[in-house]
């Protein structure tokens, strides 16, 4: 089965035809036949008139903590009233989350997954790390399998109330690990204050790389806590949050292939320090942004909001904004590079794209907190 989309007033492929105009694409089955001018466009067995608006790829949401139970508002009514964001709060929805069974962590973990679909995510990861011991980290990674495309174990999020910190670094680092490995792809270390020190995250994540799995750090978000340095180190595939850098991260990130993740809803949520997302684009450093939807410090799934954000308050440019929500977004999944990979519209690729609800992409921060997605094709399916 065959569809033409014609009439795009503005292609944006994110590959190597670049951006084009007055342009259309054949899609057949989940993957994308042709791609090329509106008046070369060959017949196919149906048709969807862009009547001029803009397509592009479906984003790539490369951080979230998807599978989890409860509700934080109050935390947050705290926060927005005075109060400091502390890791601590994650063991609310560790308690909330262990209580809860698997048909309700499944449902909101797809509801949470439609909710970003219907603004675009075509390819989205989900962390583990509100189970926080082994059965319930085994758990969440089987229920994020069902629901998300990427596993992230996350065990190293906190270390629970009640457990010796000694005695949890060795759960995470064994049997937790062991319970996760079938699920996840990606292992992920919380390496701030009252979280994991430098040393405990490097003991994580060598764990996690001896197990076949491949590393991500949550670095910098809430001080200057060496996460940055320790990925590049290790050669993580991304670093997550980097609100606090100096110069020698920044040059460190440059020098190295790890994808810095920014996180505007993050920043907005916990009025932190916004990531130097600017500089960090100056510097040549390949950057992605994600939602990273959870219940403590970003509860949004849009990723059309993070993009606005990320033009509007990180100074980041429409182009470098998109390609971060979609081809780095790629790069932080280890999802780039092949045949299948995502966040981009190419010809022998997946059919994973948008159509905007306007002429161009440029209207995603011009008008911020509107709904602007007219359709949405993951893998040939139409979302919405
Ligand atoms: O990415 N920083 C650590 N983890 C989450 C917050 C988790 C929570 O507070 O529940 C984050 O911001």
């Amino acid at each position: 089965m065959t569809l033409l989309v014609t009439n795009i007033g503005e292609l944006r492929t994110h590959a190597d035809a670049g951006t084009l105009a007055d342009a259309a694409l054949v899609i057949d089955g989940e993957r994308i036949a042709w791609i090329g001018s509106n008046a070369d466009a060959p017949a196919a067995d149906g048709c969807f008139d862009a009547a001029g608006r803009a397509v592009l790829p479906g984003w790539v949401d490369s951080h979230t903590h998807l599978v989890f139970a409860g509700d934080r508002s109050a935390e947050f009514a705290a926060r927005m009233a005075g109060e400091a964001y502390a890791a601590g709060g994650i063991q609310a929805t560790v308690d909330a989350t262990r209580a809860a069974s698997d048909d309700e962590l499944r449902e909101h973990g797809r509801r949470l997954r439609d909710e970003g679909g219907r603004g675009g995510t075509t390819t989205i990861e989900a962390k583990t790390g509100y189970g926080l011991d082994v059965a319930s980290e085994a758990r969440l990674a089987r229920v994020s399998a069902e629901v998300a495309d990427v596993v992230t174990f996350l065990g190293a999020h906190l270390v629970p109330s009640g457990v010796h910190r000694r005695d949890y670094l060795d759960l995470v680092t064994g049997p937790m690990l062991a319970a996760v490995t079938p699920y996840a792809s990606f292992i992920d270390v919380f390496c701030e204050r009252g979280a994991f020190t430098v040393d405990e995250a490097r003991e994580v994540l060598e764990a996690g790389r001896a197990a076949g799995l491949k590393l991500k750090v949550h670095g910098n978000q809430l001080g200057h806590s060496g996460g940055v340095a320790l990925a590049v180190e290790l050669g993580a595939t991304s670093v997550d949050h980097v609100n606090h850098l100096d110069a020698a991260d920044i040059d460190a990130l440059a020098g190295s292939r790890v994808v810095a993740t920014i996180l505007p809803g993050a920043d907005l949520s916990t009025r932190e320090r916004l990531a130097p997302a600017r500089e960090l684009a100056d510097a040549g450093v390949r950057l992605a942004i994600a939602s990273n939807a959870n219940p403590g410090t970003s509860f949004t799934t849009s990723m059309p909001f993070c993009i606005a954000t990320a033009v509007l308050q990180h100074r980041l440019s429409l182009d470098e904004a998109l390609a971060a929500a979609t081809t780095g977004g790629a790069a932080a999944l280890g999802l780039d590079g092949t045949p299948d990979a995502v966040g981009r519209i190419a010809v022998g690729g997946l059919a994973s794209f948008q159509v905007l609800r306007a002429p161009s992409a440029a209207h995603i921060p011009y008008r911020p907190g509107v709904d602007l997605t007219a359709a949405v094709y993951r893998r040939g399916a139409r979302l919405r």
